[in-house]
């Protein structure tokens, strides 16, 4: 009989990747995914931690989920991600009705250890290891033949290239949770793309925390590859139809790697290259290794190799020490690069980073009107960006259709509504003429007619 699994992810796409991964690899175990946790065998809690309050927010769900365990004592509860790295054992003291505890390195033994929770050979499995000479394994080898997801198959797919970082931003909980940077070997990444792409998958997003130092710090195989190197190799997998990438570190964009943006085709010409801050001031005590001018003038590179591109960027405000003056920085330098689209945040002190111990802290008020002052700006700068597309024709890829209505995304990442007038599938790309612009969206007319399904 299958057995129902629910996996609730919070965070970035790299745990919504790692879900993915271990909904396919229990599904080899007769797993099936439910979308709630009422009739579940096994609940999967995958956490985040970047930013404030991430364990107070797996503590309360799990307080909810608590009661489901008297009503079935078939039911196992794990905790895994980063706030599972970060917490181990204090997780199980804390809830002690959670069974399983894996940390970020370790969700490819899930399995195993489930058999042997369900086997009755242990009655709580907790796996916190986090190996600086970890190794991800081959686990696309078993995936094969399999659909890229027990969900139906999407067109589009995050492959992770490598986990970790190395870069020490003294705000960041990464590097405690997610340890060193430890990259892919190439075959490994070749061959999972090309198994999604023999799925249907047309479009692929690489990932990691810095992808820009793929392959720099353990060398992945006999020959160093670079991150320019590898995408000039998934590029080449035929089928392959879009090609994005995220996250990068603006201290390791190499000229080799804006240079792809003018020689690859299908790479989308958007970028999301975080800044976090304006001011020199800043940039040196949350250690990132580039100033505002080095930052500026990759900018003006990225712009010269590729004109159409879209910049995306996150911001941190009200970091420890951060004045008037160099928060006034910060929106000076969006008004220089007009980015496209930002994410900001309120800067949060994190367990085990640097800045938590920084002097200097700014009032929760002085936060919130900054962010609020920087979020109104860009929403006016990205509304004048999204104007800029009106008349346009943009090659869209369908997202999803329903009654008559289509969504899909530009390749430089807009989002595109339009009505659909021929049956249209995810996964298809079709030309629209974009009419009208809003702040987070564009709105258009199909001019394709031969839709192909
Ligand atoms: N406080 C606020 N924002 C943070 N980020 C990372 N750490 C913190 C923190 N301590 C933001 C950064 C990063 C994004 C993923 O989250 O902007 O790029
Ligand atoms: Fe959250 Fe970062 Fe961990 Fe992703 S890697 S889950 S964003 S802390």
């Amino acid at each position: 009989m299958a057995k129902h699994l629910y996996i609730k992810t919070f965070g970035c796409q790299m745990n919504e990747r790692d879900s993915e991964i271990i909904e396919q690899l229990l599904a080899r175990s007769g797993y099936v995914l439910v979308d709630g946790p009422e009739t579940a065998d096994l609940v999967l809690v995958n956490t985040c931690s970047i930013r404030d309050k991430a364990e107070q927010k797996v503590y309360s769900l799990l307080g909810q989920l608590a009661p489901l365990k008297k009503e079935n004592s078939r039911l196992k509860i794990g905790v895994i991600g980063c706030v599972a790295q970060q917490e181990g054992e204090k997780i199980c003291k804390r809830a002690p009705y959670v069974d399983l505890v894996v940390g970020t390195q370790q969700i490819y033994r899930i399995p195993s250890m489930l058999d042997r929770l369900v086997g009755g050979e242990t009655s709580r499995e907790i796996d916190t290891d986090l190996k600086s000479s970890f190794t991800i394994p081959a686990f696309q080898r078993l995936l094969k033949g399999q659909s890229p997801s027990p969900a139906p198959v999407e067109f589009r797919k995050f492959v992770t290239i490598m986990q970790g970082c190395n870069n020490y931003c003294s705000y960041c909980v990464v590097p405690s949770t997610r340890g060193r940077e430890i990259s892919r070997p190439v075959v490994d990444i070749l061959e999972e793309v090309g198994i999604l792409i023999d799925q249907g998958v047309k479009e692929i997003t690489l990932l990691g925390q810095n992808v820009n130092s793929y392959g720099q710090t353990n060398p992945v195989d006999d020959h160093s590859v670079s991150f320019a190197d590898l995408l000039h190799a998934v590029a080449g997998v035929p089928g392959l139809e879009r090609l994005r990438f995220t996250t990068s570190n603006p201290k390791d964009l190499s000229k080799e790697l804006i240079d792809c943006f003018a020689e690859i085709d299908i790479l989308c010409p958007h970028f999301h290259l975080p800044v976090q801050s304006g001011s020199n001031t800043i940039l040196q005590k949350m250690n990132r290794k580039y100033s505002r001018e080095s930052y500026l003038e990759k900018v003006a590179a990225l712009r010269m190799a590729r004109p159409d591109i879209a910049l995306a960027t996150d911001i941190i405000v009200g970091f420890p020490g951060e004045s008037d003056d160099d928060f006034s920085r910060t929106m000076d330098l969006l008004e220089t690069v007009r980015f496209h689209g930002s994410f900001s945040f309120k800067y949060s002190d994190r367990p085990n980073t640097r800045s938590a111990d920084f002097p200097d802290k700014v009032p929760e008020s002085v936060k919130k009107e900054r962010l609020q002052r920087f979020q109104a700006r860009q929403d006016q700068i990205s509304l004048e960006w999204n104007a800029t597309y009106v008349d346009t024709v943009q090659e869209v890829m369908v997202e999803s259709t329903t009654e008559g209505k289509a969504r899909g995304r530009t390749a430089t990442n807009h989002i595109v509504h339009f009505p659909d007038t021929g049956g249209l599938c995810p996964g298809e790309t079709v030309d629209v003429q974009i009419t009208h612009a809003g702040r987070h969206s564009l709105q258009g007319e199909m001019l394709t007619t031969d839709v192909t399904c």
